[in-house]
């Protein structure tokens, strides 16, 4: 994703955030997860979740919708599942066909300031506070 649709998203979540701190306690781990979603997968599942990114099209498969994951589980987000997919160092889900492995990816960034051990948290806060996004925006 261009540096600047980035930057635009992450105004819009600033003001999402900002009128949301005015009904309550802002939702942090949504948010983080919202960004999170914005940098890593949008480009390809959309915006909105969609599966209408502009990368989409550029798949040699159908992109899908991140947003019946719920509905296509008779109503319960499958909430270990997504977080395996996303993660695909363990081999389940589609992830390692079309996919970058976002758990070696999260991993190759985190493991210079917090070695091994501390790498391994912080990649699964971030496919957490993902996968918690997802569930977040099920129809
Ligand atoms: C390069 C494009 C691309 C990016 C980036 C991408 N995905 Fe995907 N994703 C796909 C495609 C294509 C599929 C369909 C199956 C496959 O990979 O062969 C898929 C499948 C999925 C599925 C399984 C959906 C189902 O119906 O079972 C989930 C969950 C998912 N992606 C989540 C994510 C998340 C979360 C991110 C960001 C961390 C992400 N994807 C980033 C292209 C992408």
């Amino acid at each position: 994703m261009p540096d600047s649709l980035f930057r635009h998203s992450a105004l819009v979540s600033a003001a999402v955030a900002a009128v949301g701190g005015l009904m309550g306690p802002p939702a942090l781990a949504d948010e983080t997860g919202r960004t999170e979603y914005m940098y890593a997968c949008s480009a390809c599942h959309g915006e909105s979740g969609l599966g209408d990114g502009p990368v989409a099209r550029y798949m040699n498969v159908e992109t899908p919708s991140l947003t019946t994951l719920a509905a296509a589980h008779d109503g319960v987000f499958p909430l270990l599942e997504v977080i395996q997919v996303i993660d695909g160092r363990t081999g389940v889900g589609p992830h390692g066909t079309a996919m970058p492995v976002w758990g070696d990816r999260f991993m190759a960034s985190a493991i210079e300031d917090s070695g091994r051990y501390g790498a391994e948290i912080i990649v699964r806060g971030r496919i957490l506070s993902i996968a918690r996004y997802l569930e977040s925006i099920q129809e």
